[in-house]
């Protein structure tokens, strides 16, 4: 059992580290019991000066194979997502998780893993400072706000994240198996070009 005192220390060496020493970090962790069934990482994807960052929840099974986040068949979706808008996946933006290893069976992350995981996250968005955050789903939207209201409720608006614009969509997983919310997505893409519109031209 880790201690909070160990917590807090880990933590803070974590917010001192360059991308280099924080891929090893995550690597090599074993933080919480899902790296005793992991393939490898998923640290994550894209433009490390991004001025968008998509957050999904964890590595699913495809992707704790491959080592990339989002190359499953909700990945497809989000590639998707990303091309309707004029983005993808390698250039300005990142793509990453709350969780970087595979829940096995596929559980949603256990507060205490995403708690674990959380200091590595924290230094990805200091490092990238993106200019708009998207979360994708209850999971990234609740870590990240620290709330628990539904998708529904926090969808249309700007959050904001340790001062960071934030918006909220609907998980692409989610979307696969609830097409008729396809047209919801459809908003929330457009309503984050206009918030990154907004942001950028301030
Ligand atoms: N679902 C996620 O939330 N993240 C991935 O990387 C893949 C599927």
């Amino acid at each position: 059992r880790v201690s909070p005192q160990d917590l807090v220390g880990r933590s803070a060496a974590i917010q001192q580290m360059d991308w280099q020493a924080l891929r090893q970090s995550v690597a090599e962790c074993a933080a919480c019991n899902l790296s005793e069934f992991r393939q490898q990482t998923v640290f994550g994807v894209g433009d490390q000066s991004a001025d968008w960052l998509f957050v999904g929840e964890a590595p699913g099974a495809e992707e704790d194979a491959s080592g990339e986040p989002f190359v499953g068949a909700s990945g497809q979706l989000l590639d998707n997502m990303l091309r309707s808008i004029k983005l993808n996946r390698r250039k300005n933006v990142y793509i990453t998780n709350v969780v970087k290893c595979h829940p096995v069976g596929n559980h949603d992350p256990k507060t205490n893993e995403a708690t674990a995981c959380e200091p590595y996250l924290k230094r990805q968005i200091t490092l990238i400072q993106p200019k708009l955050i998207v979360a994708l789903g209850a999971v990234a939207a609740h870590r990240l706000l620290n709330t628990d209201e539904s998708i529904a409720h926090l969808r249309g608006a700007v959050h904001t994240s340790n001062g960071i614009p934030l918006i909220v969509t609907y998980h692409p997983a989610y979307l696969l198996r609830s097409p008729q919310d396809k047209a919801k997505v459809w908003d929330d893409l457009c309503f984050a070009v206009k918030t990154m519109n907004d942001v950028i031209s301030v």
